[in-house]
């Protein structure tokens, strides 16, 4: 008899401990120090012990490739179309979600989240475009933009205490006077908008105006960054549906330039409506009639380089993140001179902020990185701590004669003219006639080589300067240099007189 009870509870009582559903919406969020909610949602269908659906971020899905259940424990591994990659395992107690999330370059995390009867990052009735037409040039950024921006140290760190730190610094340092002039806050200044949609800064920033007056009077210009999505890339509150309101409270702030990151449009809108969507915040930045330098980011999609003019556009990235490697400074570099023909005064390609200072790469790729940007015409946005730069960094960042290549007022961008094995040739026409030549070792090892002047067309005695020298030397066929490993040489080819 106590062998028939003992069966027959394991009978009825089995499917209870294996009962856990997670099919639903289950949801995170958590209260930030600056005020801002973090959030994250499960979308889960359980079907016996498999599951599948996506993990929502606030800048998009990533879709369940493999999913289990084990009684109340799970695990699953979801990923982007582009192959972002997370993993995470957990379970479920009471009616709560315990996770650990496991994202690449972070720490795991522990979230717990609660079943929910929507998806709040649902947009039901995305707002129609506007028809397409074309901006004229706002006149603005005729040369590279130049400055700082918080992103690449400091990323969600930032806060209104080490703006005014930077701001400092860049004028006692002389990245001002060098041509360093926009300050640019990236992501996570956002706070909440109040009953009539205006947007407010988040408690890192308890005042815009006053923060932008502060730059201002430093002899400084003060950047800004939103998306087109309800949702910034580091989750904040975006533009979407309130970009006039938006460029107007920039404009009423004292803002000089915007970085506009698609991020969380991407749930919205395919990449073909990107045109459309760039324009309306072109226009609105327009209709506030104050100067706005209009910095696009959507990664060089749907061939940006093509209209990003056409839509206000200053400048636009063409590819996805820098990092602080040389091997993705690189990849970068790669992707740049097949789209040259696009830059010019107006209007330019963007390979990203510059990683010089922020000590992931040798001091040889730190020039490699500044020559090239200066051959590609690129914005020259530093992303190091310009309060402590050691005299390597401030060698790099401040030589005159490197950023005079990236700002010459022809604006044609250079672009890889050669290569021979490891060594490539870039090179870009000058103003006044001269000719700039950035020579890369790409090897792992250092080169010896001899240039050949007359294939470039560079006459023997032709007077040359050597831009990381500083000397002045003549071409001569049989003269040898040394690049070390990944580094590169600086050319200045005086026209002939
Ligand atoms: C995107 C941009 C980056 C940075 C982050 C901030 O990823 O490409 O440069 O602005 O957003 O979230």
């Amino acid at each position: 008899m106590r062998h028939l009870i003992a069966f027959l509870s394991l009978m009825f009582c089995a499917p209870l401990l294996f009962a856990a559903d997670l099919t639903g919406i289950w949801s995170q969020a958590t209260k930030q120090p600056d005020g801002h909610t973090d959030r994250m949602v499960l979308v889960l269908q359980q079907s016996g012990s498999q599951l599948t659906g996506k993990i929502e971020h606030p800048w998009g899905n990533l879709n369940i490739q493999q999913g289990s259940v084990d009684g109340n424990h799970f695990s699953i591994t979801a990923r982007t179309d582009d192959g972002y990659t997370i993993a995470c395992d957990g379970t479920l107690q009471g009616d709560q979600l315990h996770v650990t999330m496991r994202e690449p370059n972070h720490e795991p995390r522990e979230i717990v989240a609660d079943r929910s009867k929507s998806d709040p990052f649902l947009v039901v009735n995305v707002l129609a475009s506007p028809a397409i037409h074309d901006l004229p040039p706002n006149g603005l950024a005729k040369t590279p933009p130049m400055g700082w921006n918080s992103w690449n140290l400091f990323a969600g760190r930032i806060d209104d205490k080490t703006v005014r730190e930077m701001a400092d610094a860049l004028v006692t340092s002389g990245m001002r006077d060098a041509g360093y002039v926009y300050l640019n806050i990236d992501d996570t200044w956002e706070g909440d908008r109040d009953a009539s949609g205006v947007i407010h800064s988040n408690n890192k920033f308890p005042d815009m105006k006053a923060l932008a007056d502060y730059v201002h009077s430093k002899g400084l210009k003060f950047g800004i960054y939103s998306s087109p999505g309800p949702y910034t890339c580091a989750g904040y509150e975006g533009s979407y549906a309130h970009e006039a309101q938006d460029a107007k409270t920039y404009a009423a702030w004292g803002v000089d330039y915007l970085k506009y990151v698609w991020c969380s449009a991407a749930r919205l809108y395919p990449d073909s409506a990107m045109r459309a969507v760039y324009q309306e915040m072109g226009d609105a930045l327009r209709a506030t009639n104050r100067p706005i330098v209009y910095s696009l980011c959507q990664y060089g999609r749907a061939n940006v380089w093509e209209w990003g003019a056409l839509v206000g556009g200053n400048l636009w990235r063409t590819t996805g993140d820098i990092n602080d490697t040389y091997k993705r400074m690189m990849e970068i570099v790669d992707s740049q001179s097949a789209i040259a023909k696009y830059a010019g005064p107006g209007h330019w390609n963007d390979p990203d902020m510059l990683e010089i200072g922020n000590g992931g790469m040798t001091t040889d790729e730190y020039r490699t990185h500044m020559s090239l940007w200066a051959i590609f015409a690129a914005p020259l946005l530093a992303g190091n701590d310009v309060r402590t730069m050691s005299p390597d960094t401030r060698s790099i960042l401040l030589n005159q004669e490197v950023i005079a290549v990236d700002q010459d007022l022809m604006g044609v961008q250079g672009h890889r003219a050669d290569r021979a094995g490891d060594i490539e040739y870039y090179a870009r026409p000058l103003n006044n006639g001269d000719m700039a030549l950035v020579v890369v070792n790409r090897a792992d090892a250092s080169a010896s080589l001899k240039i050949p002047w007359s294939e470039m067309h560079i006459a023997e005695g032709t007077k040359v300067r050597d831009l990381w020298k500083h000397e002045d030397l003549t071409a001569k066929a049989d003269q040898s240099f040394t690049i070390p490993a990944h580094g590169s040489l600086m050319f200045r080819m005086r026209a002939p007189k």
